[in-house]
């Protein structure tokens, strides 16, 4: 059979997967553009997919079936599409900028940020008031956006990112591309000690412009909804506090990892592949494996063993990792002590979600405070 990611699939997506995972560990199945994929849902098959060079990122190696997001020319060399060797010459440039010494100097910077947002929250929606703008603020800090721009930059990114209106984001994709275009060249000029200056002796012009796209494609939305998916639960569940790791593994939008090409035949769970055919590795899915998760479906944040694939695994491993934790971290602290009688204002089951293909999240969080 066919697994379709239609509206039936995607209204409970962990019963979907639970369903799938009973019938075995590989699947054929069709993205929502009608094309081919092989999905593969249990967690030693998805684990060893993420690792596994012979699954190629580069768009080169597929032959036929879904190909994933299209970015133009310039943009698309990034270390999402990459193999090696470009991939781990342009990894260990960028690792630069996101060592355990670079990350932590941003602490003073994201506890700002959280604090001031947490005291302007009013309620009506968490989502919009304190989930959407921590990560983009943080965004802007790491690249070194000036903040008179900061505004017009994050109205620029939503547009991208959630397309509401298709040519609106077409011309915020060209503003993004030319505001991005001259704040890569300003840095080159006249370094500073954000991220795309501590870059820009090892890195070409439209390396660095790659890079500043890919960060903010891979670096923001996933913050978002961790934290937006992860308050959810918690205030259901009426938590205050929680490992990052569950909370990633339990409540992350990701549901699949970046699509993946064989570059020869390639056997997992007992089907062969055809080299050139897309494989979509479904980490949402391995999340709630029984055999790896006692009470899979349980949050408990004070789960010990935990070795989840939410931030990916082997040589794409998730390069702003430690970022996102101490998004995640000092966000919920910061909201947590401004407001310690945080509540959903409607039941859980009442939260509306918003369910792709690749990624599921809430579409408003109402709370009162
Ligand atoms: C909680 C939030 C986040 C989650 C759940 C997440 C998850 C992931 C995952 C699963 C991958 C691997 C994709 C694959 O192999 O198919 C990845 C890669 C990546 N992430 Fe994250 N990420 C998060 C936050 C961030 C942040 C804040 C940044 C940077 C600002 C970032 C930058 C990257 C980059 C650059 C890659 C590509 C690494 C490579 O290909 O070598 N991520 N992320």
């Amino acid at each position: 059979m066919v697994v379709r990611f239609d509206e039936e699939f995607l209204k409970d997506p962990v019963c979907s997967y639970a369903r799938l995972r009973a019938e075995g560990p590989v699947h054929r199945a069709e993205a929502p553009d009608g094309s081919p994929v092989w999905l593969v849902t249990g967690y030693e098959d998805v684990r060893a997919g993420l690792a596994d060079l012979r699954l190629s990122l580069d768009k080169a190696h597929s032959t036929t079936g879904y190909r994933g997001l299209s970015l133009p020319a310039s943009l698309d060399r990034n270390l999402l599409n990459m193999d090696a060797p470009d991939h781990p010459r342009l990894r260990r440039i960028l690792g630069r900028a996101f060592t355990p010494r670079r990350v932590e100097a941003l602490r003073p910077a994201v506890e700002e940020i959280a604090r001031s947002l947490a005291d302007a929250v009013g309620g009506d929606d968490l989502l919009a008031e304190f989930c959407v703008p921590l990560p983009i603020r943080v965004i802007c800090e790491l690249l070194g956006v000036p903040p008179a721009d900061v505004t017009a930059f994050r109205e620029w990114t939503d547009a991208v990112l959630v397309p509401a209106d298709p040519a609106r984001a077409r011309s915020a994709m060209g503003s993004l591309y030319a505001f991005l275009t001259s704040l890569v060249a300003a840095k080159r000029e006249s370094p500073g000690d954000d991220l795309l200056s501590v870059v820009a002796d090892s890195l070409t012009a439209d390396e660095m412009l790659s890079a500043a796209f890919l960060l903010l494609l891979a670096g923001y939305e996933n913050v978002v909804h961790v934290l937006g998916n992860g308050l959810a639960e918690l205030l259901s569940a009426g938590l205050t506090s929680s490992t990052v790791d569950e909370l990633v593994r339990h409540a992350s939008p990701l549901q699949l990892a970046i699509r993946r090409f064989p570059v020869h035949d390639v056997e997992t769970g007992g089907t062969t592949i055809p080299a050139g055919e897309t494989v979509m590795l479904a980490v949402a899915s391995a999340h709630r494996d029984a055999s790896v998760f006692p009470d899979a479906d349980v949050f408990d944040p004070s789960r010990a063993e935990n070795p989840h694939v939410g931030f990916g695994f082997g040589p794409h491993y998730c390069l702003g990792a430690p970022l996102a934790r101490l998004e995640v971290e000092v966000g919920l602290a910061a909201l947590f002590s401004r407001h310690p009688g945080l509540s959903l204002a409607v039941p859980y089951a009442e939260l509306e979600w918003r369910s792709a293909f690749r990624s599921r999240s809430l579409r408003r969080l109402p709370v009162r405070l």
